[in-house]
C-alpha cells in the first residue's frame, strides 16, 4: 500500500508526509534524497554534472545509499552520514538540475521503488511519486502554497534570506515545472490541499482523514 504526497519545494511535503506515515504506522521516505544523494556524491567525486552517463553510472553505485528512517531518509557518501549536507540549498539546486535527465531518473527509480516492499505501507513524498514513481498508489495528495509562504518557511529553515530564497525556488520550481521528464504535476485524482494559510495539524487532519476514506 502506498499514499504519495507531491508538491513544489517547501510546500510542507516533508513534514506532512513524515507525520502521516507516523500516525499511519507506515514506512516514509522523501524521494528528493535520491536527487541530493546522487548530486552530493557527484559534487564530492568532482564529477561533471552534465555527464549523464557517468551520472547513471554513479546512480547504480554503491558509493552512496539512501535509508529510510521515521524521521529522516538518511543519505551515506562512502559510508558516511551525510543527511545534512545534502539539505543544503547548493546540493538542492544540483538535485533539480541532474533531475532533469531521463536516464538519471530511470536509474534512480527502481531503488525508490523498492521502499515500497516492506511488510508495511509505505508514505512517499516528491515531485512525481504520484504520476511516475507509484502511479498505482492508493491515494495521491498534492500540496501547494504560495510562493512567499514557501520562501519563508525555507529560509526560516535554513537562516537563509527570504527574498533571495523566494528567486532561488522560483527558479527551481520553473525546471522542477517545465522539464520533460516528469515534470511537477497534480497527478491524475490528487487531493490537492494548499497549506498557505493552513497550521501543520490541521494539514496533516484534513490529509489523514480523505488517507482513510481511501483507505476503507
Ligand atoms: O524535495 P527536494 O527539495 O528534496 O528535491 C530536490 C530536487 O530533486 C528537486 O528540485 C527535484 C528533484 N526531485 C525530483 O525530480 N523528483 C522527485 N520525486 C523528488 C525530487
Amino acid at each position: 500500500m502506498v499514499i504519495t504526497i507531491d508538491g513544489p519545494a517547501a510546500s510542507g511535503k516533508s513534514t506532512v508526509s513524515r507525520e502521516l506515515a507516523n500516525r499511519l504506522g507506515w514506512q516514509w521516505v522523501s524521494t528528493g534524497a535520491f536527487y541530493r544523494g546522487l548530486g552530493y556524491a557527484a559534487l564530492r567525486l568532482k564529477m561533471d554534472i552534465s555527464d549523464v552517463k557517468a551520472l547513471t553510472e554513479l546512480a547504480h553505485s554503491s558509493e552512496w545509499r539512501v535509508v529510510m528512517g521515521a524521521n529522516r531518509t538518511q543519505v551515506f557518501f562512502q559510508n558516511e552520514e551525510v543527511t545534512d549536507d545534502i539539505g543544503r540549498e547548493d546540493v538542492g539546486n544540483i538535485a533539480s538540475k541532474i533531475s532533469h535527465y531521463p536516464e538519471v531518473r530511470k536509474a534512480l527509480l527502481e531503488a525508490q521503488r523498492n521502499c515500497s516492499a516492506g511488510p508495511q505501507g509505505l508514505v512517499a513524498e516528491g515531485r512525481d511519486c504520484g504520476t511516475v514513481v507509484f502511479p498505482q498508489a492508493e491515494a495521491k495528495i498534492y500540496l501547494t502554497a504560495s510562493s512567499e509562504h514557501r520562501a519563508a518557511r525555507r529560509a526560516a529553515e535554513l537562516g537563509l534570506d527570504q527574498g533571495e530564497t523566494q528567486e532561488a525556488q522560483k527558479q527551481r520550481d520553473k525546471q522542477d515545472s517545465t522539464r520533460k521528464a516528469a515534470p511537477l504535476q497534480v497527478p491524475e485524482n490528487a487531493f490537492v490541499v494548499d497549506t498557505t494559510d493552513m497550521g501543520l495539524d490541521e494539514v496533516v487532519n484534513k490529509v489523514e482523514s480523505f488517507v482513510r476514506t481511501k483507505l476503507n
